[in-house]
């Protein structure tokens, strides 16, 4: 087969991962990889056999004791000869210090098991079309709001994560919004939509009460009439399943994440959305 070598992704490689990733289905959004890349250049990488890329895999360091993985995935023609073996190896030392999670597709979970990572919670994807309705508590999260944004959002994240905010919240073909407390102005609940492939996806979403997440989902999706939606719901959150079966939508797809030490102690009743399952 030839020797595998792993390597730092460039940014042009990182289209190819996108795209990888779009014939797996799993429907990156059309800005992912500006995004992703852009909050850990040095966090993408591929394996190669005589400079072909056979495989991709991402290890996005949030911080000196966070990292989230994705992009798993091996080109089929070279699929069950070692080389995802080789990639999770890889993974497995460069997350030795540090706390490392991934949302696995559920086949996986036993091999992701046995490189050290530990079942969490179930994360369903729903779909659905949505008739919204804008409200006008929804305001556009604006360059003014980002530092409260990156706040709120730490709640809720296992870290602050302003350099992906910086390029997520400001993308284009997105619209994001959020919503003040009454009294105090203090934000209670933002959200983000963004094109993707097909359709387009919210995440995140997320919110102090269900009335806010509700709020929020309904002016999001009043931006995309008549258009496929996709939201990513962590199955503890009960509330946040009830509410995307309350507007009719189905599941398509769940994930197992996981995390190689301890698992964070995250509001996960106001996670109504996750923002992606590559990063987290
Ligand atoms: C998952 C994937 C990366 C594995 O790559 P690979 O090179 O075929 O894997 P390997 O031959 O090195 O096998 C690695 C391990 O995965 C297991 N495995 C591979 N394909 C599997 C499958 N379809 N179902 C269950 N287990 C599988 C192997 O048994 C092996 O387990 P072990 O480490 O406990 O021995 C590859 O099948 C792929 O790209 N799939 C599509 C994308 C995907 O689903 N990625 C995972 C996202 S979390």
């Amino acid at each position: 087969m030839g020797e595998v070598k792993i390597e730092k992704m460039n940014r042009q490689e990182m289209d190819l991962a996108v795209e990888w990733a779009r014939q797996e289905g799993w429907n990156p959004g059309v800005n992912d990889a500006e995004c992703f890349y852009n909050t850990d250049p040095t966090g993408f990488y591929t394996a190669k056999i005589r400079n072909r890329i056979v495989g991709t895999i991402s290890i996005v360091k949030y911080s000196s004791d966070y990292a989230f993985v994705g992009f798993i995935i091996v080109h089929p023609e070279f699929r069950r000869r070692g080389i995802g073996s080789i990639m999770q190896r890889f993974c497995e030392t460069s997350c030795r210090n540090l706390n490392a999670g991934l949302d696995g597709v559920l086949q996986m979970q036993a091999s992701y098991e046995r490189y050290g990572f530990k079942f969490a919670h179930k994360n369903y994807r729903f779909t659905g079309k949505i008739r919204g309705k804008k409200s006008s508590l929804c305001v556009p999260v604006s360059r003014k709001d980002f530092e409260e944004v990156v706040t709120f959002d730490s709640k809720y994240f296992s870290t602050p994560r302003p350099k992906f905010l910086k390029c997520w919240l400001f993308q284009e073909n997105a619209k994001s919004f959020i919503i003040r407390k009454k009294a105090s102005r203090k934000i209670c609940g933002y959200g983000l939509i963004r094109k993707c492939f097909n359709g387009h996806k919210i995440g995140p979403l997320f919110a102090e009460t269900q009335d806010v997440a509700k709020t929020i989902l309904d002016s999001l999706a009043s931006s995309v009439p008549n258009e496929e939606i996709f939201l990513d719901v962590p199955e503890p959150n009960k509330t946040g399943i009830a509410l995307a079966k309350s507007y009719g939508m189905e599941t398509v797809f769940a994930t197992a994440r996981m995390y190689t030490n301890q698992q964070f102690e995250l509001p996960i009743k106001g996670i109504y959305g996750i923002t992606t399952f590559e990063l987290g």
